[in-house]
Order: structure tokens, then sequence, then C-alpha cells
């Protein structure tokens, strides 16, 4: 018989809560018991936004794990980004509300398909997007992410030949301004795939006086309309400095919670996906993150992020080199 809490089946801790309780401050209390940190990433829900004790971009939140000093680390995000704090900080306890928290991007490369397509490219190195997991950050000679990626293509040779995975949008991207041929892997992101090029048009027509800003994961014909392509971070800067006052916004619809925040004068829109009726810009799997789950998940000190000391010494270096990279470059 299935046990009654099963993290295999459910993913999280489906157990009940009492509705008395507040979680925010239950959960700010379990955080300093357990000398505990949250990190967050944009596209969670703001209610988690604003409980974090950081929330940032794929850079920075792998540029914040390696600092902390904390004994427990509760990651709002998704699995690869919690196994990359885990990779990061392999002696810490690492926890995800619900394991069930995946990426379609990590998911279209997996490692023994990516190992073929390696082997098949035996003089290339291998850049990979962090949006992968441990398994194939450990086949790759660096990591980036989309804060970085230019410049760590540009960190190797002109003539160096390079595998670019699991994003093709990202690596085209990244092609089409460095100038380089890089292979890609054919993987994309089911939520920045799927902007209606005409919708976004028409909304540009009404709207003559909006920026147009989109993230590197949209596809080539969306991003060519762009005023500006940039990472979370890089489209919250911009909105943030421009002078105009509206926003087309083709990324994940959390992002609107920090820019309305940042710039409550200012108008942000989010970029229309083809059916509109069906919340395509939101990533369901970021979504799965809840009060509740993060609440029973720092009580019970599970689901855990675990990995095998070899998966960790694999993952490592690449990352590290990301790390060093933009370190350097002071990104
Ligand atoms: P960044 O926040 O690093 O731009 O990544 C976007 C994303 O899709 C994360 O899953
Ligand atoms: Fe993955 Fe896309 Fe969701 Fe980011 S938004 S976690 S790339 S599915």
């Amino acid at each position: 018989m299935e046990p009654a809490v099963s993290l295999k089946k459910d993913g999280y801790l489906n157990l009940p809560v009492n509705p008395a309780l507040n979680l925010e401050e239950e959960i700010l209390r379990l955080k300093k018991e357990k000398n505990a940190i949250i990190l967050g990433h944009y596209y969670i829900t703001s209610d988690l936004q604003d409980i974090s004790d950081y929330i940032g971009d794929s850079l920075g939140l792998s540029q914040k794990v390696e600092k902390t000093d904390a004994d427990i680390i509760a990651f709002l995000g998704v699995h690869f980004m919690a196994e990359t704090a885990k990779i990061l900080n392999p002696d810490k306890k690492v926890l995800i509300p619900d394991l069930k928290a995946g990426c379609s991007l990590a998911e279209s490369a997996p490692a023994d398909k990516f190992a073929d397509f390696k082997a098949a490219h035996p003089d290339h190195k291998v850049i990979s997007y962090i949006n992968c997991t441990a398994d194939i950050k450990a086949l790759s000679d660096v990591i980036c992410t989309s804060s970085n990626a230019e410049s760590i293509v540009k960190s190797f040779d002109k003539d160096e030949k390079l595998i670019f995975a699991p994003d093709k949008n990202l690596g085209n991207y990244i092609n089409s301004i460095t100038g380089r041929n890089m292979v890609l892997w054919d993987g994309a992101c089911m939520v920045h795939e799927k902007y209606s090029l005409e919708k976004i048009l028409d909304l540009k027509a009404a709207h003559a006086d909006a920026e147009f800003i989109a993230h590197p994961e949209c596809e080539k014909p969306v991003l060519m309309i762009a005023d500006y392509i940039g990472s979370t971070t890089g489209l919250l800067k911009y909105s943030g400095e421009s002078r105009s006052q509206k926003f087309i916004v083709a990324t994940e619809s959390g992002i609107l919670h920090q820019m309305r925040k940042d710039c409550p004068d200012k108008v942000f829109i989010p970029a229309p996906s083809v059916d509109s009726t069906c919340g395509c810009n939101d990533c369901s799997f970021m979504k799965l993150n809840t009060l509740e789950k993060l609440y029973l998940c720092l009580e019970h000190e599970q689901p855990e992020v675990l990995l095998s000391p070899e998966q960790i010494d694999k993952a490592k270096q690449p990352i590290l080199k990301m790390l060093e990279i933009s370190k350097k470059l002071k990104l």
C-alpha cells in the first residue's frame, strides 16, 4: 500500500496545514530557528517573492548561493536551480518545496542522448545553459546563464568549435550577436516559445508608446521585433532605467511583480501567448511553489535535493568556471 505521504507520488509533503496559522510568521520563525535562507527566482508567485531573502535571476542566485553561511537553503524555483545550489554547497541541506518543479528545457536534454550528440562532435567544447540537469552539466566544459551567455561564448577563441545546449533559441540569438556558428541542441522553454508574433504586433500597434522587451529564450521572430533583449535581471534593470513609461514584456509573468514594485508609476503589459486563455506565460513548474509547501518543507526539512558525490564532483567544475569568468568581468 502507498504510504499516506509519498514524495515520489506527490512531489511534496501533502500534509494538512492548520488554517489558523499565519504562514508568513511561521516561515520566518522556522527560518530563524534553523538558520535557513530562502532564495527565490523572479518567476515564483508574488507572496513567495516577498518572503524570500534574495530574489534574482539564475546568475544572481548561483552567486548568492556560493556565498551563503546558512545551514539550510530553501530554494523557490525549479529543480535544476536547487541542484546547482547543492552542487555549490554539498555540505548544506538544500530543500525544494515540490520535487516536481521541473523545467521543459532541462527535460529536453536527456543525458544519454546528449552524450551521443557530444560524441558525434568530438572536437567541440560544450557550453551549457544553466537550465539543464546535473548530468548535462557534468558533460559540459562551462555553464552559462542568460546574463552571461554572450561573455562566456566570447571567452572562447573565435575558431574554437562549440556546442551550445539545451536552448536553441538562446543559442541562435548568441550566434547572431557574436558571429559564431555554435552547433545547437534542439531544446526550448515551453513558456518562451509560446508567444504569438501576430498578437504582439497588434499590441504594439495599440500601444505605440510602449517598448517591447523580451527574454532571449523567445523565438527568433519575436526577438527580431524587440527593443531590448535580456535576462530577467536585464529586463528589470532596463525597464527601470528607460525613460519609457510603458512596456510589453515577453517573459514569465512573475517578473511583473518586481517591475511594478520598482516602478509603480510605469505600465507593464504581459506579452500575449498563442492561446491567451491558457496562462501560457506562467511557468507551471515555478508556480508549483506555494506558501504552504514552503512552510511544510521548512518544518519537516523535506523534500531535500540529493546528488551523489560523483555527480557533484563532475558538475561543479563547469559551474565554478562560469562564476570565475563572471567575477573577472564583474557581471
Ligand atoms: P534568467 O532569470 O536567468 O534570465 O532565466 C530565465 C529562466 O527561464 C529561468 O528558468
Ligand atoms: Fe524552464 Fe521555461 Fe519554466 Fe524557466 S520558464 S523553468 S526555462 S520551463
